[in-house]
């Protein structure tokens, strides 16, 4: 009998190493190397993605801009560079339980309101409680098809069949198929199932959104080679116990990525939050110290965002660092920057930062409004009123400029602020009125200016 040849596949990153190993080389993971049976010999020699294509001049014109459907949800169609162009393969990523499933079904329903034909195939769940949801949402559709299967031929033949104008598999995990003798939601299984649903979508020019769990923090369980396969990743993130939810899309071949949509989960589904700034200020304590909002840009699309620090005495031991919402070393960072440039002394002090709503910010803008909600918890004074800042700090304490600082001003005076402190690199075009700039070079002056009441 012919051995079974066995590889070893880290479940992270999908690298092949030749034995077991504690710590994946190429993705520098631990733990993530499991023992798979070896596809058969040949098995590599796969169809391609579509039957021969003629070469065609780039200046042909008739293959212009892609046809798009919309979502139903336009924030979803926002990050979506438009809607959904046909023949695109989508990952949607994120945390199980954060909703995945629930917007699946809303723009599912969306679709099929709008008279195309939706295949819903639920590898996880019940026709009973995948219509039980559907129920609650109140997504239920004539046009809306369910298959309860995980073989990926078996869905495949109804793609093929049927005309359908969208196509959702819940989850790309749970789906198999039999040529491999993998279980599903192994790293062969996942990949080889996500091949066969691009060679159907751009075979049958419809459009496949992939569920995909996440288990770690960033990681779709089993393969982030996902990512490469597909044409847009689109990542669902929130905190489970909070309802705002953020749709962010990190990978887009037909539009921009780093936007997002700001979703809000009730019982009966997901409601588009269209003015997050409202919503993130919405429990922002006035005049109190150590609290700064910063214009951020998310994509496109700026947003008001809270930066919260508090500083106290250490008591016991070395002193604590807690960073949420924004990268720990970076605060670090700014730390020794406002120790060395501004003469304020943190080694016997507890600091904490927080970023208020889930949100994360991780742009180099955001440096100043944490350097001055860090200063004003430290002098327990609060800052200028209706003030916001915006602005990235070098290590010599130098204010560098930041993009999009019209867009960041215009949003402040859309909600009320009106002074802000920006780069003096920013100074272009950043007239608006009701709204006072208030240029700065470097951090000292910055901080003059926000605590000067
Ligand atoms: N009967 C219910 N009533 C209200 N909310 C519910 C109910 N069932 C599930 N939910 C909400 O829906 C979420 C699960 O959403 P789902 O779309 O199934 O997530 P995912 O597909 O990402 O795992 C739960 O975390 C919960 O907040
Ligand atoms: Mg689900």
């Amino acid at each position: 009998m012919a051995r079974v040849k066995v590889i070893f596949v880290c479940q992270t990153c999908g690298a092949v190493h030749p034995r077991w190993m504690g710590k994946c080389t190429e993705c520098e993971e631990w733990n993530t190397i499991v023992e798979e049976q070896a596809e058969q010999e040949g098995a590599h020699l796969r169809p391609a993605i579509v039957a021969a294509a003629e070469p065609v001049a780039v200046t042909d014109g008739t293959h212009i801009s892609p046809e798009r459907l919309s979502t139903g949800v336009g924030e979803c169609d926002r990050v979506l560079g438009g809607g959904i162009v046909a023949g695109s393969l989508t990952l949607v990523g994120g945390d199980p339980g954060i909703g995945k499933s629930t917007l699946m079904l809303q723009i599912s329903h969306h679709v099929a309101q709008r008279g195309g034909r939706v295949l819903y195939v639920t590898g996880e769940e019940s026709f009973n409680q995948a219509r039980l949801r559907a129920d609650r949402l109140g997504t239920l559709h004539d046009n809306l098809m369910l298959l309860t299967e995980s073989n990926v031929s078996v869905a495949a033949r109804h793609i093929r069949s049927d005309q359908y104008c969208f196509v959702v598999i819940d989850s790309i995990q749970s789906v198999y198929t039999s040529q491999l003798p993998a279980v599903p939601g192994s790293v062969g299984q996942v990949r080889e199932c996500a091949n066969e649903f691009l060679r159907l979508a751009k075979g049958e020019q419809v459009p496949i959104f992939l569920v995909g769990h996440v288990t770690k923090e960033g990681v779709i369980a089993g393969p982030r080679l996902l990512e490469h396969l597909v044409d847009t990743v689109l990542y669902f993130e929130g905190e489970n116990k909070q309802s705002l939810r953020i749709l962010r899309s990190v990978k887009n071949r037909y539009g921009s990525t780093n936007e997002i949509g700001v979703f809000e989960m009730r019982d009966t589904g997901l409601n588009e939050v269209t003015n997050p700034s409202a919503l993130f200020l919405n429990e922002r304590p006035e005049g109190v110290s150590g609290s700064v909002v910063i214009p951020s840009v998310e994509g496109t699309r700026p947003l008001l965002v809270e930066v919260q620090a508090l500083v106290g005495d250490a008591h016991a031991g070395s002193p604590r660092r807690t960073v949420t919402g924004m990268n720990p070393n970076r605060i670090s960072l700014l730390l020794a920057v406002l120790e060395k440039r501004a003469g304020l002394h943190f080694a016997d002090r507890d600091v904490f930062v927080n970023v208020a709503g889930g949100v994360r910010l991780d742009e180099p803008a955001a440096d100043l409004a944490a350097a001055l909600a860090l200063v004003s918890s430290f002098r327990e004074r609060p800052l200028a009123p209706h003030l916001v800042a915006f602005g990235e700090v070098g290590l010599a304490g130098e204010i560098r400029a930041v993009n999009m600082a019209r867009q960041r001003v215009v949003e402040a005076g859309k909600f009320g602020f009106r002074r802000c402190i920006l780069p003096k690199g920013c100074m272009k075009d950043v007239e608006i009125p009701g709204v006072e700039v208030w240029p700065v070079s470097e951090l000292a002056q910055a901080i003059e200016l926000a605590l000067q009441f």
